[in-house]
C-alpha cells in the first residue's frame, strides 16, 4: 500500500526522501513524487507514474533544493495509476502540498461541496479534497488547518502536510493507517514503517490514531484533533540496517527464505526453558486462558494459512476447539464470542486492515485477544490484550517466507502452552514433542544446503519447466484452438491432505504471487469431487506425501492423477522408495520428521520452488505486479 517518507533537518531533502520511498518499495506501488519546501515561500513537487528510479531520473534533470520534504509511493485506490493521480496533491494556490495513505470514505460529498465553491480538482483521487480542505482552512497556522479539515474527513488516513508559509515543519496526523516518528539529532523524520527509517535512527515513536504531529528540525510536538497535548514513548527498535539490506543474495525473497532456520531456533530458545514454554511478556493472566473453551484464529493470506495449520496442532495437543477464519469474512459475519473465547489474530505486519477490524470486533465481544505479529509497535500489537512477536526481522520481499515459518513456530509454543496450562499431555509426550520441535531448524537447514549444492539443478529444472510450459501452452495455442477453450492449458494444483493441506494453500499462493502461473491449493481427497476434470497431460501436480497417516491415502491419490496422464512433483520423506513407481517428473525430498511439525519443512522447498520459476521467468520476485505487502485498506 501507499508509502510516506518525510525528512527536516539541515541536509538536502530529496536524496534522503528518495532514499526513504525506496525502502518503502516493498509495500507495492505503481507511482511515487515528492514535494520540497525550496527555501523562500514555495513548494515544488515532482511525480511520475511507474518505478521510483523514473522519479530518481526526473529529479536528475530537474534537481530541488531544500531541506524539509515529503515524498509518497502511490498504491491506486481512487484512479488509474497516473502523473496527475500520483501524490502529492496541492491545493488551489499551490502553497498546501499533502501525501496521503488510505482511504477518504466521504470524499464525493466533500469533492462536491468543494466543487460548488469553485475549486477545480485536478486529479480522481480522493486525497486531493483534504489538499483543498486544508488550504481551505490555512489561516497562517498549518497544524489548526489540518486539525479543522481532518474533523470533516471520514475515512482512514496517514498524511503528511507542507506549507509554503511555514518553512521547515511538516504536520503530520493518522487514523488506521500506520505512521512513524523517526527522531534525529537537529532532524525528524515521518515513514510509513521503521524499515524505511533504518539508515538514519533507532529511536521511533510509533503514531496513535487522532494524533496529529509537527516535526521541524529541532523536534517536534504530538497533539490530539482537539489540539491538546499527549504524551507518547520513544522506543528504541531493535532491527538493524543489515537486516534490511540484501546482505550478498539475489533477491530478498531468498535471503528471506534462508534466514529461516536462524529465526525458528531463536524463536525456540527464547521461549523454551526446559520442558516449559514461557511467554514472559504475554500480559494475559494465564487463568484467563485456562478458562477459555474455545480458540479462534483471524489473519489474511499467508498468516491465514498458519492459522489453518495452527488448527490441526491446537486441537491435537489440547481440549480446545478452533475456528480459522479469514478476517475479511470474518467481521461481516456475526461470530459468536464471548470471554471465554481466545482469539488469536496472525499478522507479519500487524497493520492489515481487515485483521485489524477483526480484532476490534472481537474485543468489543469481550474475546481475549492474542496477536502474533512481525512488526515492532504495530497497530494490532497495540491493540491486543497479549502480543507474542515473531522476532524475524524486516520481511521485504513481498511474497511472505520466514514470516509464516515464524508464526508457525509461535503458534506451535502457544499450543504446547495451552496444553500445559490446561494439563491435556502427560510429560512423556511434551519431551517427545519439544525435542522433535528443536530439531526443526537444522533440518531446515538441511533442506537449505542441499539447495545450494544443487542449485544448478533447481535452475536447470525450473528452464525444463519454462520449455515444457511453453510449448503446452503453444500446442493448445496453435494445433487445437477449439479444445485450448475447453482444456487448461498450464497451471500448477498442489495438492496435500490433513495438516499438509494448508501448505497446499501456501505452495500455491506463494508461484502464482510471483510467477503469475494459475496454481490452485487442494485437500487432496477432495479431488473426486470436481478437480480431477481437470486432469490431463497438462497440469503440474505438486503433491505435499510426507510420512504420515494419510501416507497411502496420498499415494492413492496420486495414483489416479497418473493414471490420467498427470504430471506429478511429490514433496516425500528421504528414504521414500514406492513413489518412484508413480514415476514423478521431479522428487523433492525432506528429512524425516514428526508429522505433526512437517509443515515447517515442507514449506520450505516449495518456497525454493515458487522462487526458482520466478526467477527463470524473469519475474520482478521481490516486488509482484498489484501486490502490497501491508494491506492498509479494506
Ligand atoms: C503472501 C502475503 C500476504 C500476507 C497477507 C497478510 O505472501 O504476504 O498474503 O500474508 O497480506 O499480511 P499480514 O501478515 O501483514 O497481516
Amino acid at each position: 500500500m501507499c508509502g510516506i517518507f518525510g525528512y527536516t533537518g539541515q541536509r538536502q531533502a530529496q536524496d534522503l526522501v528518495l532514499q526513504g520511498l525506496k525502502h518503502l518499495e516493498y509495500r507495492g506501488y505503481d507511482s511515487s513524487g515528492i514535494a520540497v519546501q525550496n527555501g523562500g515561500s514555495s513548494i515544488s513537487i515532482e511525480k511520475t507514474h511507474g518505478k521510483i528510479r523514473n522519479l530518481e531520473e526526473l529529479l536528475k534533470t530537474h534537481p530541488i533544493k531544500g531541506t524539509t520534504a515529503i515524498g509518497h509511493t502511490r498504491w491506486a485506490t481512487h484512479g488509474m495509476p497516473s502523473r496527475e493521480n500520483a501524490h502529492p496533491h496541492a491545493d488551489s494556490s499551490s502553497h498546501i502540498a499533502v501525501v496521503h495513505n488510505g482511504i477518504i470514505e466521504n470524499f464525493f460529498d466533500l469533492k462536491k461541496t468543494l466543487e460548488g465553491e469553485g475549486v477545480k480538482f485536478r486529479s480522481e483521487t480522493d486525497t486531493e479534497v483534504v489538499a483543498h480542505l486544508i488550504g481551505k482552512y490555512y489561516r497562517g497556522n498549518l497544524e489548526n488547518a489540518v486539525r479543522r479539515a481532518l474533523r470533516e474527513i471520514k475515512g482512514t488516513y496517514a498524511i503528511a502536510v507542507l506549507s509554503s508559509a511555514e518553512p521547515d515543519k511538516i504536520v503530520a496526523a493518522r487514523w488506521d493507517s500506520p505512521l512513524v516518528l523517526g527522531v534525529g539529532e537537529r532532524e525528524n523524520y515521518l515513514a510509513s514503517d521503521v524499515a524505511a527509517l533504518l539508515d538514519h535512527t533507532q529511536r521511533v515513536v510509533y503514531l496513535d490514531n487522532g494524533d496529529v504531529v509537527t516535526i521541524t528540525p529541532a523536534g517536534s510536538s504530538i497533539n490530539d484533533l482537539n489540539g491538546r497535548p499527549v504524551k507518547r514513548e520513544t522506543v528504541k527498535i531493535t532491527w538493524n540496517v543489515a537486516q534490511a539490506k540484501k546482505g550478498g543474495y539475489e533477491h530478498y525473497m531468498l535471503k528471506e527464505i534462508f534466514e529461516q532456520p536462524g529465526i525458528v531456533g531463536a524463536i525456540l530458545s527464547e521461549r523454551l526453558k526446559g520442558q516449559k514454554v514461557r511467554f514472559d511478556e504475554l500480559t494475559i493472566k494465564p487463568a484467563r486462558l485456562a478458562r477459555a473453551d474455545k480458540v479462534v484464529i483471524i489473519a489474511c493470506g499467508t498468516a491465514y494459512h498458519a492459522g489453518l495449520v495452527a488448527k490441526y496442532f491446537i486441537e491435537e495437543l489440547t481440549d480446545l476447539p478452533v475456528w480459522v477464519d479469514t478476517s475479511s469474512e470474518f467481521r461481516y459475519r456475526d461470530p459468536k464470542l464471548d470471554k471465554r473465547t481466545v482469539v488469536i489474530t496472525i499478522s507479519q505486519s500487524g497493520e492489515t486492515a481487515d485483521t485489524l477490524a477483526g480484532l476490534r470486533e472481537a474485543r468489543k465481544k469481550g474475546a481475549a485477544t492474542v496477536s502474533v505479529c512481525n512488526v515492532l509497535g504495530s497497530t494490532i500489537a497495540r491493540e491486543s490484550e497479549g502480543v507474542i512477536y515473531t522476532h524475524a526481522g524486516p520481511e521485504i520481499a513481498v511474497a511472505s517466507t520466514k514470516a509464516y515459518t515464524a508464526q508457525l513456530t509461535v503458534l506451535y509454543l502457544l499450543a504446547l502452552y495451552f496444553a500445559q496450562l490446561r494439563g491435556t499431555l502427560d510429560a512423556k509426550r511434551t519431551k517427545r514433542l519439544i525435542s522433535e520441535l528443536l530439531r526443526v531448524p537444522a533440518l531446515m537447514q538441511r533442506i537449505l544446503d542441499r539447495y545450494k549444492k544443487d542449485r544448478q539443478e533447481w535452475a536447470d529444472n525450473a528452464h525444463d519447466f519454462n520449455r515444457r510450459y511453453h510449448e503446452a501452452l503453444s500446442k493448445y495455442v496453435e494445433s487445437d484452438p477449439q479444445r485450448r477453450k475447453r482444456s487448461p492449458s498450464g497451471f500448477f494444483l498442489y495438492l496435500g491432505r490433513n495438516i499438509n493441506y494448508p501448505t497446499a494453500l501456501e505452495g500455491a499462493l506463494k508461484l502464482k504471487e510471483i510467477s503469475y502461473i494459475p496454481a490452485e491449493g487442494y485437500p487432496a481427497g477432495e479431488m473426486k469431487h470436481g478437480p480431477i476434470a481437470l486432469i490431463d497431460e497438462n497440469p503440474w501436480v505438486i503433491c505435499i506425501a510426507p510420512k504420515s497417516r494419510t501416507y497411502d491415502k496420498m499415494i492413492s491419490n496420486i495414483q489416479e492423477i497418473r493414471a490420467r496422464g498427470g504430471c506429478i512433483i511429490p514433496v516425500v520423506t528421504e528414504g521414500d522408495t514406492e513413489i518412484h513407481r508413480l514415476q514423478p517428473m521431479y522428487l523433492i525430498e525432506i528429512p524425516e520428521i514428526d508429522e505433526l511439525f512437517s509443515p515447517l519443512l515442507t514449506i520450505v522447498p516449495l518456497q525454493l520452488l515458487a522462487y526458482s520459476v520466478a526467477r527463470e521467468f524473469g519475474e520482478d520476485i521481490d516486488q509482484p505486479r498489484n501486490l502490497a505487502k501491508s494491506v492498509t485498506v479494506e
